[in-house]
């Protein structure tokens, strides 16, 4: 099973200059509950992106197009067939980002784990629009409140429509 976790503003945004556009503690929670002792597959700038690498208490695998590169920690894959390859058949494997990844990986997931942040944002990567022909909303749940936050976020479980 291929699962694709994001967080999304509501004009699609989700990152900028290969960060974050927010820090939602909930939802970093909410992320490790989740990803913990699963595979968790990113791309490279992703990757680099993380202020702790690799993740820990998860199995990184990291998308690049450099033959040969290796990570300490990680596995690698050289192509998203490669990185299917990897992917345990028994077990729910995390995409986690970031947008060029999300984009190959959303014909072939299967679960959507969105939280929707309540809020616009200029950012310079984006997330496809979600075909509700093709997902179906499964489950919702407001996030958690934060006073330190400007907005609300929306935790989303979208299935794929059989
Ligand atoms: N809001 C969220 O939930 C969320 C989550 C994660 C990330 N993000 C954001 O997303 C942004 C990063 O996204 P991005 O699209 O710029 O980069 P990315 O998808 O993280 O990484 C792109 C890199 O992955 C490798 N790659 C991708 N597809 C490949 C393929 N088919 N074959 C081989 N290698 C492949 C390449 O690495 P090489 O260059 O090494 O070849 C490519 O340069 C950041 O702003 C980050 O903060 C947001």
């Amino acid at each position: 099973m291929i699962s694709i976790i994001v967080a999304i503003a509501e004009n699609g945004a989700i990152g900028k200059n290969n960060d974050l556009l927010w820090h939602i503690s909930g939802d970093l929670r909410m992320f490790k509950r989740i990803t913990r002792g699963h595979t968790v597959i990113m791309g490279k700038k992703t990757y680099e992106s993380l202020p702790r690498r690799p993740l820990r208490e998860r199995r990184n695998i990291v998308i690049t197009d450099l033959p040969g590169e290796t990570i300490e920690g990680c596995e690698m894959a050289y192509s998203i067939q490669d990185a299917v390859n990897l992917c345990d058949p028994a077990e729910e494997n995390f995409i986690i980002g970031g947008a060029s990844v999300y984009r190959q990986f959303l014909p072939l997931a299967d679960r959507l784990y969105i939280t929707r942040v309540h809020k616009s944002f200029e950012a310079d990567v984006f997330f496809p629009p979600i075909d509700p022909g093709i997902w179906e909303l499964t489950a919702q749940e407001p996030g958690e409140v934060d006073p330190k936050l400007a907005f609300h976020y929306t935790y989303e479980v979208y299935d794929r429509r059989k």
